[in-house]
């Protein structure tokens, strides 16, 4: 009976192979400077108050971020806690009765918390472990200017800058078609994208232009 509840909740989310341990586990959106709850919550609903849990981030740095001993965790003097979460990661404890070790991750998520994240309780039988795959989002609104403009040619010149993950940039006309475009210029810092994309376009009088940055991942537009 218990084999069968844990089959359907791997049924239900996408399963994320880390290392060579799999680990069934789901995926979390969230753009930058929101809060975000990382789920794990264990199907047969057993309380969790005397039990011990542990959330790591696995990839791609190794952290310590919130453990759980009966009572006795990060947010009231048990050391261990990695300073990048210091201050920012919170359990429920009223959940815990329910068999719910959800956390909270709260104020100003970034970039930098990207990552999968494991929730283990290594003394349950049998042992049980959680993925979750956070990807958090940065996406500025795409700043847009004239290089250049004669009688009948305009250069315009579309920025987009520290986006996270990489978007896709282009240039559309007011009917949403695509327009030709030269070659993105793309540079990165670690996770943040700087993309420059430059088009020329025939003045006529009707005509409005737009960039429009799209995050797939996110399922994120945004224009200037
Ligand atoms: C676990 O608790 C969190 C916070 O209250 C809640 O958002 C989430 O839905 C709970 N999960 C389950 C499976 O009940
Ligand atoms: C959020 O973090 C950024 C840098 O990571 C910082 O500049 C900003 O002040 C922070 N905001 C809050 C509300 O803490
Ligand atoms: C602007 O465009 C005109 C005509 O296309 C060209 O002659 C001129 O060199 C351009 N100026 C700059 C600064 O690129
Ligand atoms: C554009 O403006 C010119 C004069 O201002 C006018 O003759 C022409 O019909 C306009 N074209 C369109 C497509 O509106
Ligand atoms: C979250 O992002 C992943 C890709 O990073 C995507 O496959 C998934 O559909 C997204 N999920 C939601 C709920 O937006």
């Amino acid at each position: 009976m218990k084999s069968v509840r844990i089959l359907c909740i791997c049924l239900l989310t996408v399963s994320a192979v880390i290392g060579n341990e799999k680990c069934p586990g789901v995926t979390v959106n969230v753009s930058e400077e929101s809060d975000v709850i990382l789920p794990c919550s264990l199907s047969t609903n057993q309380n969790l108050e005397q039990k011990l849990f542990d959330w790591r981030k696995k990839a791609p740095t190794k952290q310590e971020v919130f453990m759980y001993d009966g009572g006795l965790h990060y947010n009231n003097g048990r050391p261990g806690q990695d300073e990048h979460f210091r201050g920012r990661v919170s359990h429920f404890p009223q959940e815990l009765q329910f068999g719910n070790a959800s956390i909270i991750i709260i104020r100003n998520t970034t970039v930098a918390d990207s990552g999968v994240y494991t929730c283990d309780f290594p003394h349950l039988q049998p042992e049980q472990r959680f993925c979750i795959k956070l990807v958090v989002g940065a996406a500025p609104k795409p700043f847009v200017g004239i290089l250049n403009i004669s009688e009948d040619e305009a250069l315009l010149k579309c920025e987009v800058r520290g986006a996270s993950p990489k978007p896709k940039v282009e240039w559309r006309d007011s009917d949403g078609n695509i327009l030709p475009a030269e070659e993105p210029q793309v540079s990165h810092t670690g996770e943040r994208y700087d993309i420059t994309l430059l088009t020329t376009v025939t003045r006529t009088n009707s005509s409005l232009f737009h960039c429009v940055a799209t995050q797939e991942e996110l399922g994120h537009v945004t224009r200037d």
